[in-house]
């Protein structure tokens, strides 16, 4: 397994950050800096120098000091989590300028104890895994790829649990980040005007009445352009860009990702999943509509008539029969 991790901010960086971002006015002088920092005039003016070559945008104004006017949007663990009020999730997050699966170094992590919480992102993934075996398309800049490790106290049977939460918090997060309007399809893609911008593969490690731990694996599709696409997936996968025409930059979205996750999970680990499904069916565009179900060799066609406790979709048949499918590729056929 082969990963470059990102760089990070040094301390000095970071409290140059804090300075600028707690200030009532936006120039600091050098000497303020050097003063308050308990530094050298020469080592705040390198480390001006460091954070101007991340893509930090810091004016240097003569006799006057320094303004920081913009922030990158890189991945950088400080940057995600300035400003995250969060309980639980996000406390630790790890950084990847390139992974093979974000979801399978998180669970590397998670069998060596890493904490509830711990949040593993990468810039690219070099073998992003899809549902069904299938390959997440994963490129560089543009998109979000993430993996959270969970450790609730539950049975295996009731794992199913937490894809009803990370589709509802990629939905919100959406919605909370831009002008448009996600629905969930079953089991577990994010569509905006029909089309895929997000998909959610949860892995577990369990013994037979307990959960170790639980890999929520979440990737969205944010700047992708149509030629990032491979020819298959032109039409039906998309991007936020192209739904919405706007950029959306990748550390706001993985901020408000991470306040709707914690905000979710702290409900479901104090009521269960039952509101949390209530909201997942209210999102989800499948009752009433025509479906084929596709899975392995079999396939069925027919009415959705809802989705069960178990999270299981229930399809009613020509001949009025209704039947459990618990996994499988939908299409749609018709309202
Ligand atoms: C799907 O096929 O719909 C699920 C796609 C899940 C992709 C995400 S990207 C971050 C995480 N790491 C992976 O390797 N896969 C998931």
């Amino acid at each position: 397994m082969r990963e470059e991790a990102h760089q990070d901010l040094t301390p000095l960086d970071q409290r140059i950050l804090d300075v600028f971002r707690g200030k009532e006015s936006d120039v600091v002088s050098g000497e303020e800096l050097s003063a308050l920092l308990d530094v050298s005039r020469t080592a705040v003016w390198k480390h001006v120098k460091s954070l101007k070559s991340l893509g930090y945008r810091i004016e240097a104004l003569p006799s006057q000091g320094y303004r920081l006017l913009s922030s990158p949007d890189i991945l950088i663990p400080a940057e995600i989590t300035a400003g995250l009020a969060t309980k639980r999730l996000g406390k630790r997050v790890i950084c990847f300028a390139e992974a093979d699966s974000t979801n399978l170094t998180c669970f590397r992590l998670a069998e060596e104890g890493a904490e509830e919480g711990t949040l593993v992102i990468a810039d690219t993934q070099r073998c992003g895994k899809g549902r069904l075996g299938r390959e997440w398309t994963s490129p560089p800049g543009v998109n979000l790829y993430c993996s959270l490790v969970l450790r609730p106290p539950i049975m295996p049977f009731e794992a199913y649990q937490l894809t009803f939460l990370s589709a509802v918090a990629v939905a919100r997060a959406v919605e909370r980040t831009t002008t448009l309007s996600p629905r969930i399809k079953w089991p577990n893609d994010i569509l905006i005007n029909g089309r895929k911008v997000a998909g959610l593969l949860n892995e577990m490690s369990a013994e037979t009445e307990k959960v170790n731990f639980i890999v929520l694996g979440i990737g969205v599709n944010l700047n992708m352009r149509r030629d990032q696409f491979p020819e298959e997936l032109r039409h039906p996968a998309s991007s936020l860009l192209l739904e919405g025409g706007s950029e959306v930059s990748r550390i706001p979205f993985i901020q408000a990702l991470l306040g709707e996750l914690d905000l979710l999970y702290d409900l479901y680990l104090r009521e269960g999943d039952g509101p949390i499904r209530a909201e997942w069916v209210a999102r989800c565009n499948m009752v009433g509509r025509t479906v084929t179900v596709s899975c392995r060799d079999s396939a069925l066609t027919g009415m959705v008539s809802g989705v069960d406790d178990s999270g299981a979709l229930l399809v009613r048949l020509a001949d009025g029969k209704e039947e459990r499918v618990l996994t499988g590729d939908v299409k749609i056929l018709a309202d």
